[in-house]
This record gives C-alpha cells, structure tokens and sequence, in this order.
C-alpha cells in the first residue's frame, strides 16, 4: 500500500516515514513546500519521496495527517477532495500554546472526531502515535511505550496496529474514535511528567495484555 504522510517534514511525520519507509514500505512525505518535503526526504533516504501535501495526499492510499492542531483544519480542508474512500490515520494532539501541559480537548470532544467530521463519513478515521515522542520515533532503538489505535472500522485500526509492528513498535486498539480523547488528552499529562521528573520522553505502557490476541 502506498503510503503518505502530510505534515511529513516534522517531527512526527519524518519519524514516521523513516520507519515505515526502512520496513520496505513506499512512503511519500508531504509539505506546503514541495522543495521542502524533496529536501526532508532526501535527508531520509529509505527511498522515501517529497511533494507538496496536496499530491501526496492524492497519491497515498492510506495517508498519515502530522501537523499541528492549528493546522489540522486548514489542511484537511485543502486535502478532502482527495482523501475520499481512504484510511487516514490522524497524530493530531489537541495542544494549545502556551498552556501545553493542560488538558484542552476541542468542543468536538476530540482532534480525531473533530478530523472525521469535517472529512465526511467517506473518509475511514483512525487515530494513533498521540503518546510517543517524536525524538525516539526517529531512532533506532526500543521506544518503550505501547502506541493506542482508535477508530470506528475495526478492519482499518487493524491496518494501522499492523504497520506499527512492521516499525518495530507495539500497537494495541484502543477502542472506537471517540476513546481517542483519552489518549490525546493524556499527552498534555505526558508533557507535565516530562517536566515534573525531568523525563526525556515519557510514554505509556498497558500492562496485563502481553500477546493476546484480540477479541
Ligand atoms: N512531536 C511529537 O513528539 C509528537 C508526538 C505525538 C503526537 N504529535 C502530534 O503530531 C502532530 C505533528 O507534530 P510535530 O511535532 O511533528 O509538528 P511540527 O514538527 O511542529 O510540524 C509538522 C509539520 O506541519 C507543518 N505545519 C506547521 N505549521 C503549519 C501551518 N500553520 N499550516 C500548515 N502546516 C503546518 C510543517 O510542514 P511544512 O512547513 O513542511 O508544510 C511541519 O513540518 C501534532 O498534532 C502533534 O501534537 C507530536
């Protein structure tokens, strides 16, 4: 499946490209620059390829949303047209500067909910990668904490749990898009513990669920 992500030329976005792209996946990242994304995903590698936000969403046939919340609207906006029909798996934290460190959900109740309303129901929502730290994503070792998979389609959080295992990380599904506020809101608590405890990155792990499989 070809494979894009808009915003790609961030910290999410690019940690996201390299890992899917270094397990063999196609990736195209995404930018309102198209020199920029070329540039980002030059840097890459991993055969990983750059253009503008509008083609890579048009070229992806599941496209990955990595900007921040100020963004999401305006560019899912721009997007729509072109993600009809797909999987889109929205990173979104609902983090509004400069009170990071507070929970501050959208009156939608969530990013992810308030990402499938303005795309339509033609659009397939998943959300996930709320809770784990871009600066960890983009290395090559153990992230440490689990990634939560929300969304009403089961078969297409299925997708999305399994492309996290191809990066090497542990995906469990975490209920339907609405159970995405938890996640979302639990980054902003993330954040707090990260400067409370001096913490480079804190995550969470779910304990109890080893490797069973899923009801
Ligand atoms: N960073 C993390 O550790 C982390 C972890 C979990 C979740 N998240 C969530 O993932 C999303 C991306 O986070 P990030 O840290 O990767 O963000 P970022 O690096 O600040 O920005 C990502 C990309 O978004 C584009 N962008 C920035 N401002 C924009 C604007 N006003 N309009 C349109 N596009 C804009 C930029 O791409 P161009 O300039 O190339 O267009 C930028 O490279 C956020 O919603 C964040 O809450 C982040």
């Amino acid at each position: 499946m070809k494979i894009s992500i808009v915003g790609g030329t961030g910290k999410l976005g690019a940690a996201i490209a390299r890992r899917l792209a270094k397990a063999g996946e196609p990736v195209t990242i995404g930018s309102r620059s198209r020199e920029s994304a070329e540039e980002v995903a030059a840097e890459l590698g991993f055969a990983i390829t750059g253009t503008d936000n509008r083609s890579a969403a048009e070229a992806g046939e599941i496209v990955f949303i990595t900007v921040p919340f100020a963004a999401q609207d305006a560019t899912l906006r721009e997007i729509a047209p072109y993600l009809q029909g797909k999987i889109v798996v929205d990173t979104t934290v609902p983090l509004m500067p400069p009170k990071v460190m507070r929970v501050q959900l959208p009156p939608e109740g969530s990013a992810a909910v308030r990402a499938q309303r303005l795309l339509g129901e033609g659009v397939t929502l998943v959300s996930a990668f709320h809770n784990v730290a871009a600066h960890k994503l983009i290395k090559d070792e153990d992230v440490g904490c689990d990634i939560l998979v929300f969304g009403d389609d089961k078969a297409a959080r299925e997708i999305v749990v399994s492309l996290a295992g191809l990066m090497g990380l542990r995906a469990l599904h975490g209920g339907p898009l609405a159970n995405s506020a938890a996640a979302e809101a639990l980054t902003s608590v993330l954040i707090f513990l990260n400067k409370a405890y001096q913490i480079d990155g804190a995550g969470v792990r779910i304990t109890g669920v080893a490797d069973a499989p899923l009801a």
